[in-house]
């Protein structure tokens, strides 16, 4: 009897296992507006899209594909750049040459810059990456069509093919990198910076950091050492931007510091700070400013540094307390009501065995779920969104959201009380619960993923979109955006 039950058991959790693996199964080639299950966050629902427009089929009511959301083409260009990629050797400062990819011969590839509110163009063209490249303006908010993400706003550029990129520039720190096999390319070098300064600020004592680890060697823009000239007084603005894995520690010696902007947003009231570290979010930007004393400066993550004023500039260990920017600077009135409350979304980071699109494994959760079953965040333009993230996944992750910026108002029940703290992509360590709120702006469909690039391929992604936005791009083809 025993047995017999053992068996019914079995097959019946068998029969349940194979309908969960045949359930999560996509097409071949399938819609991002077929993957995750619409939520409203207590928002309104517009008609004809209670649903969900499955097979791609045209929704009804006002919609808008993805393409149309360009700028005014009429607008001329200010700044025209052209970006070729190739896969190829990396040569690293150091002599040792990596296996990856190259953005008009170098890793990092060229920095774009251009002056706040200028019109970018840039032409990109892929010369033999086989498996197709894009690029995305990493913490721009562009128009959706000029976001870069494979399968949802283009398809991937083939070998031989171009693609142009108009976006306007907004003033702070950015970088861009390709969204297509982007655990891949990225990691391997397909990227590079984007500065962008206020009109009339002056060019000199500003230097990008972009911190990345080629194999096991981790680089300030492709060096392990360099040195600034800079003259004893002068200010001078270290833009780093990290663009590995995980979060960075950085840290200055011989001088105190001041963090003057995060992911391109200026902090109000910074005030010198000399004895913690500021952790830099995987896919983040900081902006650190020193003066320079007599004997220089060194700015320092992990295994490389720059120092600025002299090549034997001071070193230091790295402090242990992190600068917390729930309550650094100085508080400031902001551009919309706080009080105002569209729509409220969570968005929890679990772990748990299931079937990632037919694959089974333990794999990233969304509110509980595993690839097409994650939430799909739905608004409308200009609702107040409040969201609340939270991670017992047992790692950390660093959260990004595409083509918005998003104000941080508390961590664990803590209010922020420092300076308006805007990101784009936020470090939820195991454990944290932060709430933040942004106003849908921006129209499309948007990645709202987790910046450890594996972590996204192995389904900690999805989309926020707007109720009326269509795409005829499609994922699972060439296309792979993770
Ligand atoms: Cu840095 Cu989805 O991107
Ligand atoms: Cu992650």
């Amino acid at each position: 009897m025993i047995r017999r039950a053992t068996v019914v058991v079995a097959v019946v959790a068998l029969a349940v296992i194979g309908w969960l693996w045949f359930d999560s199964r996509m097409p071949s080639a399938y819609s991002a507006l077929d993957m995750g299950r619409p939520e409203y966050g207590g928002g309104s629902v517009p008609s004809g899209h209670a649903g969900h427009s499955h097979g791609g089929g045209e929704p009804t009511g006002s919609s808008v594909d993805v393409t149309d959301l360009v700028l005014d083409p009429a607008r001329p260009a200010d700044v025209t750049v052209t970006l070729v990629a190739r896969q190829e050797a990396v040569r690293l400062a150091n002599g040792t040459t990596i296996d990856g990819y190259t953005v008009n011969g170098m890793s990092p590839g060229p920095t774009i810059e251009a002056v706040d509110g200028q019109v970018v163009e840039v032409r990109f063209r892929n010369e033999n990456v086989t498996g197709g490249a894009t690029l995305h303006w990493h913490g721009m908010d562009v128009p959706n069509a000029m976001d870069g993400v494979a399968g949802v706003t283009q398809d991937a550029v083939l070998p031989g093919g171009e693609f142009v990129y108009r976006w306007i520039a907004e003033r702070g720190t950015y970088w861009y990198h390709s969204h297509q096999l982007s655990h891949e390319q990225v990691l391997r070098g397909l990227f590079g910076a984007i500065v962008v300064r206020a009109a009339g600020a002056p060019q000199a004592d500003d230097v990008v950091a972009l911190s990345h680890t080629y194999g096991s060697v981790r680089t300030l823009s492709g060096a392990q050492e360099s040195t600034l000239p800079a003259q004893v007084g002068s200010r001078v603005r270290v833009r780093i931007v990290n663009t590995d894995n995980g979060p960075i520690p950085v840290w200055v010696a011989g001088a105190p510091y001041r963090l003057v902007a995060v992911d391109g947003r200026d902090l109000v009231g910074p005030g010198e700070v000399s004895t913690t570290k500021v952790l830099v979010t995987a896919g983040g930007r900081a902006d650190v400013e020193v003066v320079v004393p007599v004997g220089g400066v060194r700015v320092q993550v992990p295994g490389a540094s720059i120092a600025i004023g002299s090549s034997t500039a001071p070193t230091a260990s790295a402090p242990t307390a992190i600068l917390d920017l729930l309550s650094y600077g100085k508080p400031a009135a902001l551009r919309f009501d706080l009080t105002r409350v569209d729509r409220t979304f969570r968005y929890d980071i679990g772990r748990r065995p299931g079937f990632l699109f037919g694959k089974p494994g333990i794999w990233w959760s969304i509110n509980g779920a595993v690839g097409k079953d994650v939430p799909m965040f739905m608004v409308e333009q200009g609702d107040v969104v409040r969201m609340t993230l939270h991670n017992s996944s047992g790692e950390v992750h660093p959260m990004h959201l595409h083509g918005h910026h998003l104000l941080v108002l508390s961590r664990n029940g803590t209010p922020s009380t420092g300076s308006p703290w805007w990101v784009d992509s936020l470090n939820v360590e195991n454990g944290e619960t932060y709430e933040v709120v942004f106003v849908a702006d921006n129209p499309g469909i948007w990645m709202d993923h987790c910046h450890n690039l594996p972590h996204a391929s192995e389904g900690l992604m999805t989309h926020l979109m707007d109720a009326g936005a269509t795409t005829g791009f499609k994922l699972g083809t060439v296309n792979d955006p993770e």
